[in-house]
């Protein structure tokens, strides 16, 4: 499958079946991720794949913090107030989704049940935390959000749907700990992966991009 067609069916996938990818498959997904570019070739993704027990430990452990009422504290600044245009497509996305699943507007209660569905990883077998040194800050955020993106395109080529999540970076300190990740180590965001539910209603979810025009300015 070429990446022009794998870019033309990509979506995100926010439902999964119960369906582990087998182990050499992952081992040659990450494989090849780690042809991805980066800044002076530093390559400063640490992934950390989780699947089975350390992903229920992780899922329980993000829905107490989430039932005590805590405030997120990312390592990152993932605090963005976004606005204009920006805040206009932010809602256009937030509308694609809550609509394939008949959520209304004003259903704060309902909105808030789809958000929780970030930190049960949608149900998929497998998920991701993208992280590396804090130092690194926005030098590494660009190298990793390639790296990311390069590891999305192979998973398609393999069938295998994700979905990348902010909501991951959310709560680093857990993480940290059950992973057994160094202080200096920051978590900036993650990813649920494995095999898409396509009977599922939010898989129908879809977004709209900018024209050409209004994106991409050629100067000659
Ligand atoms: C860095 C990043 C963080 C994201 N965080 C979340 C998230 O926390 N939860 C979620 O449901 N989707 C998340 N998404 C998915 C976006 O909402 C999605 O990519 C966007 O709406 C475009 O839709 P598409 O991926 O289906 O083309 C994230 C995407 C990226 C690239």
């Amino acid at each position: 499958m070429s990446i022009e067609a794998i870019l033309k069916e990509r979506h995100s996938v926010r439902a999964f079946i119960d369906k582990p990818v087998p182990i050499e498959t992952l081992k040659n997904i990450f494989s090849s991720a780690q042809l991805s570019p980066s800044n002076c070739n530093v390559q400063p993704w640490q992934t950390c794949v989780v699947s089975g027990q350390t992903k229920e430990q992780l899922q329980s452990k993000f829905i107490e913090i989430l039932m005590s009422g805590a405030v997120p504290n990312p390592d990152f600044n993932w605090a963005a107030q976004y606005a204009g245009i920006h805040r206009e497509r932010q809602f256009g996305s937030a509308n694609a989704l809550y609509s394939s699943v008949a959520i209304a507007r004003e259903d704060k209660k309902a909105r808030q049940m789809a958000m929780v569905r970030n930190w049960q990883f949608f149900d998929a077998p497998h998920a991701i935390f993208f992280t590396m040194d804090k130092y690194l800050d926005i030098m590494g955020a660009v190298d990793l959000g390639i790296y990311a993106q390069t590891l999305s395109l192979i998973m398609a080529e393999h069938g295998i749907s994700n979905c990348m999540q902010g909501a991951l970076g959310q709560f680093p300190d857990p993480v940290r700990k059950i992973l057994n990740l160094p202080d200096e180590r920051g978590i900036l965001f993650g990813m649920s992966f494995g095999y898409a539910d396509e009977s599922a209603a939010v898989n129908k979810t879809r977004t709209d991009r900018e024209t050409l025009d209004n994106a991409v300015a050629f100067f000659s």
